[in-house]
């Protein structure tokens, strides 16, 4: 009726906006993390430029004075190489930044776990105990770049040693899975692929479930200041993503940790 006031219908709506927050949070989240990286290649090209002239001139200082005292050597020296770990550091910051250019070619993941088997045998202490298990017939290859790769490896060894400060058992395998529809939720966006799967396990302290959100964030780190650099996990995260892939992990407070990477095999 014309001029009448009384509400004849009421316009109800009801949409599920989980799934939108989640994607609101996760979008927060990466553009938190992008502009940490755009700060941090910043300041790791300034670094850059500060470093270079100090390993030059360390060098050079050596070579000009080879009958230098054994004690200024020493000094010349120690400057030298703690240039040169700043220097890896920015170079470590600056892959975790850009991604760094990779050069991807086919490898087997097997060649990659030998090389960084071998460094922990040489490397870490004897009262952690090391065991590898791979196929030994022929396996799909990864496509990647194996200084990458390798860095990735390592990073998750270093980690997994940090955490086993009394000894413990490391376990490293290489396997194929192919992961179907039935996986959990967070496996389904990447379901029906053959995966070449990298599992890196420890006996270690394991992880506070509080903590265990914030791992692959830079510059997360529990260790001391000269110890841990927060880059490790998420410049593994970072490469892993690049190469097609994703990380999974299953870890409980003095539990020990299992950490898989999985790879689109080729
Ligand atoms: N295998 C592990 N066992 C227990 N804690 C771990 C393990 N791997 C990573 N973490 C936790 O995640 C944090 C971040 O790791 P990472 O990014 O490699 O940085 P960093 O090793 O420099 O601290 C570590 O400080 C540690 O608290
Ligand atoms: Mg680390």
């Amino acid at each position: 009726m014309p001029g009448e006031t009384r509400p004849y219908a009421v316009v109800a709506s009801f949409v599920d906006i989980t799934e939108r927050k989640q994607l609101e949070a996760q979008l927060l989240r990466v553009q938190r993390l992008e502009s940490i990286g755009t700060l941090a290649s910043g300041i790791a090209h300034d670094l850059n430029n500060v470093l270079t002239p100090i390993l030059a001139s360390s060098q050079l200082l050596l070579l000009k004075h080879p009958d230098l005292d054994s004690q200024s050597q020493r000094l010349l020296k120690m400057l030298e190489s703690s240039a040169r770990r700043g220097a890896a550091l920015v170079k470590q910051i600056l892959t975790f930044a850009k991604g760094a250019e990779s050069r991807p070619s086919p490898i087997d993941l097997r060649s990659i776990v030998t090389d960084a088997v071998l460094f922990c045998q040489q490397t870490f202490s004897r009262t952690i105990v090391l065991s590898v298990e791979m196929p030994e017939s022929p396996m799909s290859l990864v496509l990647g770049d194996a200084t990458q790769l390798h860095q990735v490896l390592m990073n998750l060894c270093l980690n997994a040693r940090d955490a086993m400060q009394e000894g413990g058992n490391l376990s490293i395998t290489v396997k194929e899975q192919l992961i179907d529809d039935l996986g959990p939720e967070s496996y389904r966006s990447h379901a029906q692929k053959q995966y070449v799967v990298l599992t890196v396990k420890d006996s270690g302290t394991g992880i506070p479930r509080e903590a265990i959100d914030r791992i692959f964030d830079p510059f997360f780190t529990t260790k001391a200041a000269d110890k841990g650099t927060g880059l490790g996990l998420s410049t593994a995260a970072r490469i892993i993503q690049n190469h097609g892939g994703f990380i999974t992990i299953d870890s409980k407070l003095d539990q020990g940790s299992e950490f898989r990477v999985f790879l689109p095999a080729v």
